[in-house]
């Protein structure tokens, strides 16, 4: 579910009658399909960028004011380029830290007015801040950098202007995406290449369990602290070296709850490697296992799971033409990934849907997403 570019186009022309040239851009999501909390403990990952995007119609402007509008609210947010203030906790945050870090780096950033619209669910664990950041990077930059160090500038936005200490998985997903394939990514080398995936068989459904995912709220970062202590009791600058071995001799002799978090670090980057051979070889047998050990670590080690993200995995795999299916993203909420038969999406979509809304009270919803290509321009500014 793109969106058109008529639209944006349209409602940038109502609003700026006068505009000579109309840039748009555009930036994807991503479901990781497999690999998590792995990022940044220095390890694999295989994420998957998708057609739910962030897009932006703009016009530049000579006065380093940086304004615009959101399609879905009409509410309308700017910033002076010249005095970025520290974050205030509103979305425009994820637009002024940009460009804050773009500048820093030596890109040249431009003021513009836009208007901006989404096809990706807010908070659901389906990187659309990573999303935002990067688009707004080729909307601020004629030529903004290469995609491993626009990821790392778009980071930085997390890191160190809204608090977040979130790795890169989400930010290379979405600079270096594929149509046609998941990535295999290297947190450590920052190599990667194309996992091709089995789509002439199966399809990719995201189901959002409605109860959103806010990691604002220091777990994620209680997590990442959790791991690195793991490792410096280990004398390693990451879990990457990390093995079940060394874990075992600190067991009784370090907190049991760090332990648990790093086993499951440990044995995910191995489920990654596993899971990207499995798809090539179209092996979904193997695939569904390891979508499912992914699931039960994450929930009974990491502990980042919820009665809703249970229940959605649950219900999928009891149904037929459920190859996989398992909590994506950082987990606390928000969404799950399955992977279906493609001639059973549309029944398994609905069955989930039904069965989630009986066991839970709650209303989820399904998206039937592709593997969509990297950020960029789709019409350039002037
Ligand atoms: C969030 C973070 C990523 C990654 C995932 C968990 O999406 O932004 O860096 O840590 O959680 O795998």
């Amino acid at each position: 579910m793109t969106l058109a570019p008529d639209r944006l186009r349209q409602e940038l022309r109502a609003r700026e009658p006068d505009a000579a040239q109309i840039g748009i851009v555009r930036a994807p999501g991503r479901v990781n399909l497999i690999g998590e909390h792995t990022d940044y403990n220095q390890g694999l990952a295989l994420p998957c960028a998708i057609d739910l995007e962030v897009a932006i119609a703009f016009v530049r402007t000579d006065d380093r004011r940086v304004e615009l509008t959101r399609l879905d609210n009409g509410e309308r947010c700017g910033f002076n380029l010249a005095k970025i203030e520290p974050a205030r906790g509103e979305w425009i945050d994820y637009v002024a830290g940009t460009a804050r870090y773009l500048a820093a780096a030596g890109a040249a950033v431009e003021g513009l007015r836009g208007v901006i619209g989404t096809t990706l669910p807010d908070s659901a664990g389906l990187a659309s801040s990573a999303a935002l950041e990067i688009a707004v990077a080729w909307a601020l930059c004629a030529a903004p950098p290469p995609p491993v160090q626009l990821a790392e500038i778009a980071q930085r936005v997390e890191n160190d202007y809204l608090g977040l200490r979130s790795g890169l998985m989400d930010q290379l997903a979405v600079t270096l995406g594929r149509r046609d394939a998941a990535l295999l990514i290297d947190c450590r080398s920052l190599e990667w290449r194309p996992v091709a995936l089995p789509l002439d068989r199966y399809a990719i459904l995201v189901c959002d369990s409605g109860t959103p995912r806010r990691l604002g709220d220091s777990r994620y970062n209680q997590r990442r602290a959790e791991c690195e202590a793991v490792a410096a009791a280990l004398g390693l600058d990451s879990l990457r070296d990390a093995t079940p071995a060394l874990l075992a001799e600190l067991r009784g002799r370090f907190d049991p709850v760090a332990l648990r978090r790093a086993e499951h670090v440990v044995a995910e980057n191995h489920r990654v490697l596993d899971c990207a051979a499995a798809l090539e070889a179209g092996d979904m047998k193997t695939v569904g296992s390891l979508f499912a050990a992914s699931h039960a670590s994450l929930r009974d080690l990491f502990e980042v799971s919820s009665p809703e993200l249970d229940a959605l995995v649950e219900i999928a795999v009891s149904l037929p033409g459920v190859a996989a299916a398992r909590l994506t993203g950082a987990g606390f909420g928000g969404c799950t990934v399955n992977l279906v038969e493609r001639s059973a999406r549309s029944e398994v979509g609905e069955a989930i849907m039904r069965e989630y809304q009986a066991r839970t009270g709650r209303s989820g919803r399904v998206f039937e997403v592709e593997p969509a290509d990297a950020a960029g321009v789709l019409e350039p500014g002037s």
